[in-house]
C-alpha cells in the first residue's frame, strides 16, 4: 500500500521523505536522505522516535500492553510451549513439528558443555566479583575457542554460533554461580530439559543426588521464555551496532551484556528486590511513593515504567502468577517481600502520579522476588535475564547480518562545544 510522502520544511526548503509501512503498528518516515537535502541532521537522544531497523522478530503495543513474537502472544507461548521451542522460533521464524523440536532439543543439548580450559577464567576472578562482571569476560573469551564459528558471512557457521551460545549460556551462568559461592562446578546432563539441566547445575552438590522439583523447572522455563526478547531494547540495539561493524557473535552479545547490567534497564530485577527489601513493610511504602515523585531525589520504583508499554508489561502479569505458583510450591506464600511488592503496586496503581505518567509494573518487578525464592541471590539475577535474552540478542544479530539495508552503524551529533581555536604555549596560558 503506497502512503502519502512526508513533507518537511526546513529554512525555506521543502523536503520530500518517503513514508513507509510495516504489517503492523506504526509507518516510518525514511530521512535516510534527510543531510544529503538539507544538511541537517535529525536529533533524537534516547530513540525515543527512531526506528533503528526493519525487523519480523517481535512486536509490542505498549499501549495495548501486545508483546507478539513471530506474531504469536506472549501469553500463548508462556502457557503452552517451553523455552526451546520459543528459540527455534525466533530463530526460524515458525514454530517447531515435532521432529524438528526433538532434533532441536538435541542439537542444543549437546552443545552444553563448554571447552574444559574455560574453567581457568573463572579462578582469574576474585569469588565476590559480580556475576555479570565474570560473564561479560567469560562469553567474550568464547571467541578465543571457536574459530570455527566465527565467520560471519558463512549462514552455517552463524547457526552453529547461536545454537553454541543458547547451549553454554546456562552452563557459564551456572559456573559463575557455583564460583560466587566457593562450590565445585556441575557438568550439565544430556538427559535433563533445559531448564531443569541449568536448576542442577547451579543447585547439585557433589555430596547427594539433586532431584529437580517439576514445578520450579516449569518456573524458571517460563521465566526464560518471558525474557526471551523484546523489539529493539538498549541491550539488543548494542547487539546490532556491535555486529554491524563485522564483529563476531560472541563479543556482540558480551556487549549485549554489559548494557543489560545496567539497572535502567536488565539489573532492574535485582534494584526491584533489594529496594523492596530496603522498604521492608507496607507501611513505609508512602514516604518511598513520595520519593519517586520527587523531582530532587534521583529515587525511582525500580520495576516500575517502561519506555515502550504505557500499559501493564504483559509479561509482567505472567511474571506474577508464576510468582505465586512459586512461593505457593515454597511454602513462601506469606513471604514479606510479596505483601510489600502487593501493596506497592496497589497503591502506585491508584496514584494520580503513576497514572499520569502511565507508570505500570514491568517484568523485572516480581522476576526477583520469585528468583529469590528459588534460591538465587540477588546478584545473579540480571545474569538469568542475559541467560534468556541471549536467543533474542543472537536472533535479532542474524537477522541484522542478512539484512541488505544494514551497514556499520554511525550516528552523528549535534556539536556545542569550542569552535576552532589555536593552541597557546604553556608559557603564556
Ligand atoms: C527493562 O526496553 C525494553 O524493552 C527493556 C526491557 C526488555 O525486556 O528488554 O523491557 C527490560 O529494562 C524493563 C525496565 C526496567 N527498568 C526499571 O524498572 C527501572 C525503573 N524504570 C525507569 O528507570 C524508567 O521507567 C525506564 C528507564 C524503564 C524508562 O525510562 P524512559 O522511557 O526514559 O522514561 P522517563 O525516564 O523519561 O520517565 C518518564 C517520566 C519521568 O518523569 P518526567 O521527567 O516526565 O516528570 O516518568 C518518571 C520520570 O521521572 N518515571 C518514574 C519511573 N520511571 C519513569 N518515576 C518514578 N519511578 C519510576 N520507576
Amino acid at each position: 500500500m503506497h502512503h502519502k510522502n512526508a513533507l518537511v520544511e526546513v529554512d525555506g526548503q521543502s523536503v520530500e521523505l518517503k513514508v513507509r509501512a510495516g504489517s503492523v503498528g506504526p509507518n516510518v518516515v525514511d530521512i535516510g536522505s534527510i543531510y544529503r537535502q538539507t544538511k541537517m541532521f535529525t536529533y533524537d537522544p534516547g530513540f525515543t522516535s527512531t526506528a533503528s531497523c526493519e525487523s519480523k522478530i517481535t512486536f509490542i503495543d505498549g499501549d495495548e500492553g501486545v508483546l507478539l513474537h513471530r506474531g504469536y502472544p506472549i501469553e500463548q507461548l508462556a502457557e503452552h510451549g517451553d523455552f526451546l521451542e520459543v528459540c527455534y522460533l525466533l530463530l526460524y521464524g515458525e514454530l517447531p513439528t515435532a521432529a524438528q523440536k526433538k532434533d532441536f532439543d538435541y542439537r542444543v543439548t549437546h552443545h552444553t558443555m563448554v571447552h574444559e580450559q574455560m574453567s581457568r577464567f573463572f579462578t582469574g576472578f576474585r569469588r565476590d566479583a559480580h556475576p555479570m562482571a565474570v560473564m561479560c569476560g567469560c562469553v567474550g573469551a568464547l571467541s578465543a575457542f571457536y574459530h570455527d564459528s566465527t565467520d560471519i558471512t558463512d549462514p552455517h557457521q552463524r547457526i552453529v554460533a547461536s545454537l553454541r551460545m543458547i547451549a553454554k549460556m546456562p552452563t557459564l551462568a551456572a559456573m559463575a554461580y557455583k564460583y560466587h559461592i566457593g562450590q565445585p562446578f556441575v557438568y550439565p546432563k544430556n538427559d535433563l530439559d533445559y531448564a531443569s539441566n541449568f536448576l542442577r547445575m547451579c543447585f547439585a552438590v557433589p555430596c547427594e543426588e539433586y532431584v529437580v522439583n517439576p514445578v520450579l523447572s516449569r518456573a524458571m522455563d517460563r521465566i526464560f521464555i518471558l525474557h526471551a526478547d523484546h523489539e529493539q531494547n538498549a541491550s539488543t540495539s548494542t547487539v546490532r551496532l556491535a555486529g554491524s561493524s563485522g564483529a563476531n557473535p560472541f563479543a556482540c552479545i558480551a556487549a549485549g551484556i554489559a548494557c543489560l547490567w545496567g539497572p535502567a534497564h536488565g539489573g532492574a530485577n535485582e534494584a526491584a528486590l533489594n529496594m523492596l527489601q530496603e522498604i521492608g513493610s507496607a507501611d513505609r511504602i508512602p514516604e518511598y511513593i513520595a520519593r519517586a515523585k520527587d523531582k530532587n531525589d534521583p529515587f525511582r520504583l525500580m520495576g516500575f515504567g517502561h519506555r515502550v508499554y504505557k500499559n501493564y508489561d504483559p509479561r509482567a502479569k505472567i511474571m506474577q502468577k508464576t510468582t505465586h505458583e512459586v512461593l505457593g510450591e515454597l511454602g513462601h506464600k506469606d513471604d514479606p517481600l510479596l505483601q510489600v511488592a502487593m501493596e506497592l503496586e496497589r497503591i502506585a496503581l491508584t496514584d494520580e502520579y503513576f497514572i499520569e505518567k502511565k507508570l505500570y509494573p514491568n517484568i523485572d518487578f516480581y522476576s526477583g522476588i520469585t528468583l529469590k525464592a528459588m534460591g538465587f541471590p540477588t546478584t545473579m539475577f540480571t545474569v538469568l535475564f542475559a541467560l534468556a535474552r541471549t536467543v533474542g540478542w543472537i536472533a535479532q544479530w542474524n537477522e541484522m547480518i542478512e539484512d541488505p539495508e544494514q551497514r556499520i552503524g554511525r550516528p552523528r551529533q549535534l556539536y556545542i562545544g569550542e569552535p576552532h581555536r589555536d593552541c597557546v604555549r604553556m608559557t603564556e596560558r
